[in-house]
């Protein structure tokens, strides 16, 4: 069966054996059909495949498309989806996404980011003690790609050093593949309560960080409380399992390709360029970023009518032939690596993106220099999240 015919989850997983590779099918769709009405979930939906890099900026960047996913026609599993609570401001469309996000903006400026540098690499430098301390084996994604990313976000936030322990646990629990549905709730409910005490806390006496930032907001009347913790639950949200997953994906493709590895430490290859071709190259964004026409638009000469459903493969447009020359290559000195769309385009690009680059700055040259003799533990195989929004490995056993 085609893409087009039966566009289910199932056919979004990777190929069998190509585990860092999108499905084969969609060089035939930017070819043949690169946009393409598809139908999901039984033939309910029927949005619109945008496959090529061009279409996808032109998309995403339009002003005629939303991310509300309650809005008729957007491409959602269940029909009248519940909408996301403010703060998860990802999912609204301007100006109630724009209030929260300008908020922001400041956050993520490279000044503050770099004095997370030290504090990350410290954080880096203990999980991998951890891990090479008590054994000769490890599963890498539990001892180090899972805890990292929501150790920075402690960080980042301002979460006291003594509830580390419980925000990293709570959030590991809440992306965890083995826990039930009850345990996700529970663990979801119990970071919103506590980050809605942090504000409460930080609005007596506030401290020089992010959530004092969002408790001065709620002083002066821009948001609740409410909105607020809801604001730090989602970066959370944002920036642990999608950072996580890099971490781990951007280990296994570099351990696959040796002489790109080799490239970085000749120096033939740039570190930042050489992070932007693995955000590139393995897109972990890899089911598309889903949305809704406002308006008719016009690509090439397709006309997506107000109402229809739109998704941009991600992973697709940063392995269009037209764009990057052998796309398929991962080549850590590729001239316009930097194009790529792995974090999206237009007024949602990843906010967290200068984190997250800094986070695999530090960890994938780190991982290499202390532990040159790195590998897949003989035998056992690692195993990947096919159906979840962020792909990436769920168990990657290493030895050094
Ligand atoms: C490698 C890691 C990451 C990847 C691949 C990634 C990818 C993305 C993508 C594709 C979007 C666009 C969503 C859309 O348009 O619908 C996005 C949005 C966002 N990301 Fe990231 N992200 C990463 C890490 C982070 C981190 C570390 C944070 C913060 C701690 C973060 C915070 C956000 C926020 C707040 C948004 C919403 C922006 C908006 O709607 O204006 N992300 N991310």
């Amino acid at each position: 069966m085609s893409i087009a015919e039966d566009f289910t989850p199932a056919l979004l997983a990777r190929a069998e054996g190509a585990p860092l590779d999108p499905p084969p099918q969609y060089a035939q769709l930017r070819r043949e059909a690169p946009i393409t009405r598809v139908s999901m979930w039984g033939g309910r939906v029927r949005p619109w495949l945008i496959t090529r890099w061009e279409d996808a900026r032109a998309v995403l960047g339009s002003p005629a498309v939303s991310s509300d996913s309650t809005r008729p026609g957007f491409p959602s599993s269940t029909a009248g989806a519940a909408a996301m609570p403010p703060g998860y401001f990802f999912a609204h469309d301007d100006p109630a996404h724009d209030l929260f996000r300008r908020a922001l903006t400041r956050e993520f400026m490279v000044k503050r980011i770099e004095a997370l540098r030290e504090p990350t690499t410290q954080i880096f430098e203990r999980l991998l003690d951890g891990m090479v301390g008590s054994s000769t084996s490890a599963d890498f994604v539990e001892a180090v790609a899972l805890p990292l990313p929501s150790l920075v976000i402690c960080e980042l936030l301002g979460v006291p050093y003594e509830d580390h322990d419980f925000f990293q646990s709570h959030s590991a629990d809440l992306i965890s593949t083995a826990a039930t549905g009850a345990e996700k709730a529970a663990a979801h409910q119990a970071l919103g309560d506590y980050l809605e005490r942090l504000v409460h806390d930080r609005r007596r006496a506030p401290k020089d960080d992010l959530v004092s930032r969002l408790a001065a907001h709620v002083d002066a009347g821009t948001f609740s409380v409410r909105d607020a913790a809801d604001v730090g639950a989602f970066l959370l949200f944002a920036g642990h399992e999608t950072t996580a997953n890099m971490i781990g994906l951007g280990v296994l493709a570099l351990l696959e390709h040796p002489d790109q590895l080799r490239s970085l430490y000749a120096g033939k290859a740039e570190l930042a360029n050489a992070v932007e071709e693995l955000l590139r190259y393995l897109t972990i964004a890899h089911t598309g970023l889903s949305r809704v026409a406002t308006e008719d638009i016009t690509i090439g000469h397709v006309t997506i009518r107000a109402g229809d459903g739109v998704i941009v493969m991600l992973n697709s447009a940063n392995r269009d032939a037209g764009v990057f020359s052998d796309a398929d290559e991962l080549d850590l000195a590729r001239s316009n690596a930097r194009q790529h769309v792995a974090f999206g385009y237009g007024i949602h690009q990843c906010l967290g993106q200068p984190l997250a680059r800094m986070e695999l700055q530090i960890v994938l040259p780190g991982v290499f220099a202390r532990l040159p003799g790195l590998r897949i533990e003989a035998g056992r195989k690692v195993e990947f999240k096919q159906t979840s929004a962020a792909y990436g490995p769920s168990v990657m056993s290493v030895t050094w």
